[in-house]
């Protein structure tokens, strides 16, 4: 492939994702390209370029293709320390500061294949039910990949994944199935749904105001000034005293209006003023 067609791909990438691929990552690119033009006997780089800018095939193919570009790589309690401050700080505040019945809306922005999601709801059903008392909660999982959007309503995880889970939860939202792998509970993935969305579209996302948006692992991908709009348009789906928890390293410098950033060196996390106006999305 001729650099005049990398930096084709690299545009067609940026425009229709938002990612930016690094030169360094050239090597990624081309492999996963020709992993998938072998697979469905396409031998010219440029036919296979110029069917992705069709309609109706070119669609489908660019899904697929996608999913081949995007990096999964995730775990149960990926960041313990992002969920520790949720169960000690954020919930308990939260708590105190709610009507009875208490409720609380989740949203795992670039959830991968769904273990970040149930490890928040497991978290936070435990944590309520340890309260006992009337509760509600939801939490969503968006991600690009319909893939990957799969494998997390299948709910079924085999033991890597599961190494950082505390084993109290996995003896509580767990079931054995085939394989040595373990499926979640029903009842927890109840509370649990996942959608299609690219992180570009995150304006239009048909959500309501959250009370905790989770987002790690996932700027990363982008360009500096375009993870602070993507921070910007999540911040207005925070009702008010919402928490905003991001990965270690994945903004700095980003000064949002009416959050203020939590002093906590463990974790990256912003709250919306509870005296702030309600959020900017309608309920
Ligand atoms: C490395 S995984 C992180 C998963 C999880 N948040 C965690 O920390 O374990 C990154 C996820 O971001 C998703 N992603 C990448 N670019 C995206 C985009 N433009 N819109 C939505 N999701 C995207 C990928 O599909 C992938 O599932």
């Amino acid at each position: 492939m001729d650099d005049a067609l990398f930096n084709g791909w690299t545009e067609m990438l940026e425009a229709r994702t938002g990612m930016v691929l690094h030169p360094a990552r050239r090597s990624f690119l081309l492999t996963s390209i020709s992993i998938r033009m072998r697979e469905i006997g396409f031998r010219d780089p440029l036919a296979y370029f110029e069917l992705l800018q069709s309609n109706g095939e070119g669609v489908v193919e660019w899904t697929t293709l996608v999913d081949r570009l995007t990096v999964h790589e995730t775990c149960f309690y990926r960041h313990p320390e992002s969920l520790q401050f949720i169960r000690e700080q954020f919930l308990p505040e939260s708590l105190s500061n709610h009507d009875k019945p208490y409720s609380l809306q989740v949203w795992s922005l670039g959830c991968a294949t769904g273990e970040e999601s149930y490890s928040l709801a497991m978290l936070i059903d435990h944590h309520l039910k340890s309260l006992g008392g009337d509760y509600y909660f939801g939490v969503t999982g968006t991600d690009i990949s319909l893939d990957a959007i799969a494998e997390a309503k299948q709910a079924t995880y085999g033991p890597m994944r599961l190494s950082k889970l505390p084993q109290s939860l996995l003896e509580a939202y767990f079931s054995p199935v085939e394989g040595g792998r373990y499926r979640v509970n029903e009842s927890l993935r109840r509370r649990v749904c996942f959608a299609k969305l690219k992180i570009m579209d995150i304006d239009r996302a048909p959500m309501g105001a959250m009370d905790i948006i989770y987002c790690q692992n996932v700027l990363i991908y982008f360009e500096r000034a375009r993870r602070f709009e993507i921070l910007n348009s999540a911040a207005r789906y925070l009702a008010p005293g919402g928490l905003l928890i991001l990965g270690p390293g994945e903004a700095p410098g980003w000064k949002p209006d009416g959050l203020e950033r939590i002093n906590d060196s463990n974790v990256v996390a912003y709250r919306r003023r509870a005296d702030a106006e309600g959020s900017e999305v309608k309920l």
